[in-house]
């Protein structure tokens, strides 16, 4: 079955938004594969974010992540990777279509209240970056 990496960022810790966006994913049919709540070290923030190392918001990206505690889960079912990216909502949230996470509650790029990958090649990466295999459980007896 399926999974991805979605992780609720700093600003949408602080706004104690963690329950909404789990009831999302949840009222959509998705599993919750694996979950925590962490502070994310700066070796890996720039390992997470490295395919935008050259980019001139590189260490505001970093600063950001690490600024307080992230909600980093693993989500399991059918296309979670590119429904997960739906209902987010594109990555400015002042582009982003109202019912999606971002379009709800973001206002800047910076601060887009969540994460999630966008291929099959990045959501194994980060899942993998983000938890140990024992922390990442599976409701499909196949897998
Ligand atoms: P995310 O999905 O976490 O992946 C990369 C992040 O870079 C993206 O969400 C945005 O939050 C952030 N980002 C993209 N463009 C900018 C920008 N111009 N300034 C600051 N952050 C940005």
């Amino acid at each position: 079955m399926e999974k991805t990496f979605v992780m609720v960022k700093p600003d949408g810790v602080q706004r104690n938004l963690v329950g909404d966006i789990v009831a999302r994913f949840e009222r959509k049919g998705f599993k919750l594969a694996g979950a925590k709540l962490m502070s994310i070290p700066t070796a890996l923030a720039e390992e997470h974010y490295g395919e935008h190392k050259e980019k001139p918001f590189f260490g505001e990206l970093v600063d950001f992540i690490t600024s307080g505690p992230v909600f980093a889960m693993v989500w399991e079912g059918d296309n979670v990777i590119a429904n997960a990216r739906q209902m987010m909502g594109k990555t400015n949230p002042s582009e982003a279509m109202p019912g999606t996470i971002r379009g709800d509650y973001g206002l800047t790029v910076g601060k887009n209240v969540v994460h999630g990958s966008d291929s099959p090649e990045s959501a194994e990466r980060e899942i993998g970056l983000f938890f140990q295999q024992e922390e990442v459980l599976s409701y499909d007896k196949n897998d």
